[in-house]
């Protein structure tokens, strides 16, 4: 368990701190504050000022200058850049924090790491299994030196330790199936018609950034902090609905729970395949291999309207809007973001067989989400969501929306990341970009 390998990492080097022989933590200042490039200054970027406000955010980058002004009365003394790709060249910046819309995640997650920068980036950190096994691939390259940590923050609601020590002390039995869902819809059925030039206020070449060009549109702007997402990420060119948006969330909880790797098959059925949007009405499943404490598991992700059967009449799966169902040989585990409903089989319902984790062994509360990555910036590295244990679950979770596209089951070789069955669907794997950008640079 990720988390668990934090805290006994804290423990085997007492404080968890490296010391260098300058007396400085590797990647701090002298003023212990750490130096940040925000991109995507406002939006989901302001809800995070809070917990930057002991840092130095010494660069920020937006695309919309009225965002920008915003951003800057925050932080009037950081440097202002519309071009990420300038940003990341300011030589004093540690770490980059990344809110800008989807298509852009892993450019600048992968960019900034080659860079020697440590990231924070909001979810989903790619947009299909390519962009997702390469963030991964250059953060494994770069471990040892770099803090990563994807923008899941409810990993740090107590209930997700809770659920895994659930599972994984047998409290349902051997596990065997997954289920995890979100009810978020949507109507559209295309991109947004064009209506003439962006406001100067928006440089649209550069929100477009390096996914096809698409018309200016006024619709794709206008809501609160942090909504503003969905009324652009059910495009495919600018994310990928509620996969890469509550799918990232829900499916941490059921990734941290079960240990998952890389699935071995997908298969998808839901709305009919769009080339503008993604399916509101999305249900994928995947094989997963057994791993050291448990067999193979079926895993699946239902969105919309969609959603597995109650295990019981008495509870109403539909009231539940993001919530993820664990089935075992024993019983069934159903679970929110911060609570849980534990319904024991027939088959020994007094629970003699359950060894509840003992106190040394029960996870401690986590650090603020946030605070975790920036004293792993300054220290020693180890976050609970980082580019390595999201990275898997977003290529998971990008395959599935590939194998809705191709309306067919698909075998996969995670070592490759190539589907074996049917090479063309490769093609659905990765996505064509712009000319003058590249992936990994
Ligand atoms: N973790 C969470 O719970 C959570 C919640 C909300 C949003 N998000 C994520 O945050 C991201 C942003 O979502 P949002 O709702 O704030 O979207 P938004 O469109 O409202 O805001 C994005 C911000 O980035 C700026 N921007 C756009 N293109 C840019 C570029 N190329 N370079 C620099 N800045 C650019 C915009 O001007 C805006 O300030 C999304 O990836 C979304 O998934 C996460």
């Amino acid at each position: 368990m990720k988390r668990r390998n934090f805290v006994k990492s804290i423990t085997a080097t007492g404080t968890g701190l490296i010391i260098l022989p300058s007396g400085f933590l590797s990647g701090q200042s002298a003023n212990n504050k750490l130096n940040i490039a925000l991109i995507g200054a406002h939006g989901r970027g302001s809800q995070h000022y809070s917990s930057l406000k002991d840092q130095n955010v010494v660069a920020i980058c937006d695309v919309n200058a009225d965002n920008m002004a915003l951003a800057a009365k925050q932080y009037p003394n950081a440097r202002q850049y519309v071009d990420w790709r300038k940003c990341l060249e300011q030589k004093d910046i540690e770490a980059v924090f990344i809110c800008t819309p989807d298509h852009h995640h892993a450019f600048i997650s992968i960019w900034a790491m080659n860079r020697g920068k440590h990231v924070f980036c909001e979810k989903p950190l790619g947009e299909c299994v390519e962009e997702a096994r390469e963030v991964r691939r250059v953060y494994l390259a770069n471990k040892n030196k770099l803090a990563t940590q994807h923008g899941t923050q409810r990993h740090a609601h107590e209930n997700f330790d809770r659920v895994a020590e659930l599972v994984r002390h047998g409290a349902i039995g051997e596990l065997q199936e997954v289920a995890t869902w979100g009810n978020r819809t949507h109507k559209m059925t295309g991109y947004l018609p064009a209506a003439g030039a962006a406001p100067s206020t928006i440089d649209w070449e550069q929100w477009i950034g390096p996914v096809q060009m698409h018309p200016f549109n006024p619709g794709y702007f206008g809501a609160r902090p942090g909504a503003g997402c969905l009324l652009w990420n059910m495009y495919h060119d600018f994310g990928s609905w509620q996969v890469g948006d509550m799918g990232s969330h829900t499916m941490d909880l059921a990734w941290n729970a079960i240990d998952a790797d890389a699935p071995t098959t997908a298969e998808a059925v839901g709305d009919p395949y769009s080339p503008e949007v993604c399916p509101s009405d999305h249900h994928a499943s995947f094989s997963l291999p057994a791993n050291s404490w448990r067999g193979p598991v079926k895993l699946e992700w239902y969105q919309g309207t969609l959603k597995p059967t109650s295990p019981n009449p008495a509870i109403d799966i539909l009231k539940i809007g993001h919530g993820a169902m664990f089935r075992g040989t024993k019983g069934i585990l159903i679970s929110d973001f911060t609570t849980r409903i534990l319904i024991p089989g027939r088959e020994g319902a007094d629970m003699t067989y359950y060894k509840s984790p003992t106190t040394e062994k029960v996870a401690p509360p986590h650090p603020s989400f946030v605070g975790q990555w920036i004293n792993a910036c300054k220290g020693d590295l180890k976050t609970s969501c980082d580019f390595d244990y999201a990275g898997k679950m977003i290529e998971t979770l990008m395959l599935g929306l590939a194998a809705h596209k191709a309306g067919k089951v698909l075998n996969y070789d995670s070592a490759t990341g190539k589907v074996t069955n049917y090479s063309d669907v490769n093609e659905n794997l990765k996505k064509e970009y712009r000319k003058g950008w590249v992936l990994n640079d």
